[in-house]
């Protein structure tokens, strides 16, 4: 052992570090990036983004931000004029009152999430999280030393349930987080369903962490629905977490945001002003130049173009047999179950698991998809239906082609 190696075997990573893993995404990124580069023609189902340029608002927001200048640090948590818009829109859309000093403007919503839980939760704290999850919830969980009570959905067409939520509760559960529209499934919480989880978090004196950032990218004839807007009770317990990540097709620009108490927002103040202070001053400027423009425009032409995705995408998976998929609601994901080709053979090889299965697609297909193991759950994949649409139509032959010559015993 040289000298460098023994110093770097003494001085070892914290725990905290050790605990963690590379995010699910990035792993399959890298792997078909790799192919990519040897000259394969991968389509990427994995990607969580829009295929399309950004919306003009934040484009001309931005540009006019770099010829005026906008080059200096803002307050932490947001330019103030961005914070009192942001309030008055999710005033109206929820119909419950917010304050400019209720929200945070953040670096994406990720970032909204993960001060919120370094706010909020204490070691030894439990908080419900619905799985199939996102794997950041129960990360961000853990970072904060709380620990994440996983709570199947399957069952029940991937939603959590009143009855789901009772069944985990402990004296020591803090929080509820809901997703809706959700990542991974791409259902959309109901109604009823939010009310009665809304009831019990109030009752009980539970934090809910609420993650809308899907919120504008709904299929057909569902509804998004606010927890707030059904039931205002809960302001005082709950986080709004939105992003224009999603919606505006800017996931490299970093703009999100949380609506919450404000004692929870000054709380996050005092966080990022000591981690990584304001997000970009030039995204900034053009969330704040997108909702004074206030257009649809952009979400017109987005949720049509993945009404007609879903649709060509169903066509292709309705017709394989044993493969179902869940209720495809909102976002762009069809998450399907493959449990049925589990244990089958590819071209003589047993496909041992859901991520055998995703290897397997990549190499032999030259389809990049999500495997479910990132997201608690050994039976399904992710693909985003949200490509261009030859893209689509092309990995999904792929995929059919695959799933068709697996031959089960
Ligand atoms: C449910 C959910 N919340 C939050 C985020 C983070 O979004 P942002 O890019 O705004 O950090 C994602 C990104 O994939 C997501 O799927």
């Amino acid at each position: 052992m040289n000298k460098s190696e023994a110093t770097a075997s003494r001085l070892s990573l914290s725990n905290r570090a050790l605990g963690l893993s590379a995010p699910g995404t990035s792993s399959m990124r890298s792997k078909a990036n790799a192919l990519k580069e040897s000259g394969v023609k991968v389509i990427n189902f994995a990607a969580g983004e829009l295929s399309f340029d950004a919306c003009q608002d934040m484009r001309t927001g931005a540009i006019e931000a770099i010829e005026n200048a906008r080059n200096r640090y803002t307050p932490p948590i947001g330019l103030p004029a961005l914070r009192e818009k942001l309030a008055q829109r999710v005033s109206q859309r929820t119909g419950v009152t917010f304050a400019a000093n209720e929200v945070a403007v953040t670096a994406g919503a990720k970032q909204a999430l993960y001060n919120a839980c370094m706010v909020l939760l204490n070691p030894g704290d439990e908080v419900i999280v619905p799985s199939p999850y996102w794997e950041t919830f129960p990360t961000q969980i853990r970072l904060a030393g709380a620990t994440p009570v996983l709570v199947p959905t399957r069952d029940d067409d991937y939603r959590l349930t009143l009855e789901a939520v009772q069944g985990a509760l402990s004296e020591r559960t803090r929080m509820i987080v809901i997703n809706t529209p959700n990542n991974p499934t791409g259902t959309v919480y109901q109604r009823q369903q939010l009310l009665a989880i809304a009831q019990l978090a109030f009752e009980r004196g539970l934090w809910v962490m609420f993650d809308e950032c899907y919120r504008g990218l709904v299929r057909e004839p569902h509804e998004h629905h606010n927890i707030l807007a059904l039931f205002p009770a809960l302001k005082a317990q709950t986080v709004l977490i939105d992003s224009f990540s999603k919606s505006q097709a800017v996931t490299g620009w970093r703009v999100g945001y949380a609506c919450a108490p404000a004692p929870v927002i000054a709380a996050m103040h005092n966080l990022q002003g000591h981690t990584t202070s304001n997000p970009s001053s030039l995204s900034q400027y053009a969330a704040l130049n997108t909702l004074n423009a206030d257009s649809t425009q952009f979400a017109d032409q987005v949720n049509p173009f993945l009404q007609r995705q879903l649709h060509a995408a169903r066509t292709y998976l309705d017709r394989l047999e044993g493969i179902r998929y869940a209720p495809p609601e909102g976002a762009f994901y069809l998450y399907i179950d493959i449990a049925s080709r589990l244990g089958g053979y590819y071209r003589g090889q047993p496909i041992r698991d859901v991520d055998h299965l995703a290897d397997l697609l990549l190499t032999e297909a030259h389809i990049a998809v999500v495997p479910g193991s990132g997201c608690g759950d050994p039976h399904c994949i992710r693909i985003s239906y949200a490509v261009e649409y030859q893209e689509l139509i092309e990995g999904l032959s792929r995929f059919a082609q695959f799933m068709s010559a697996i031959v089960m015993d």
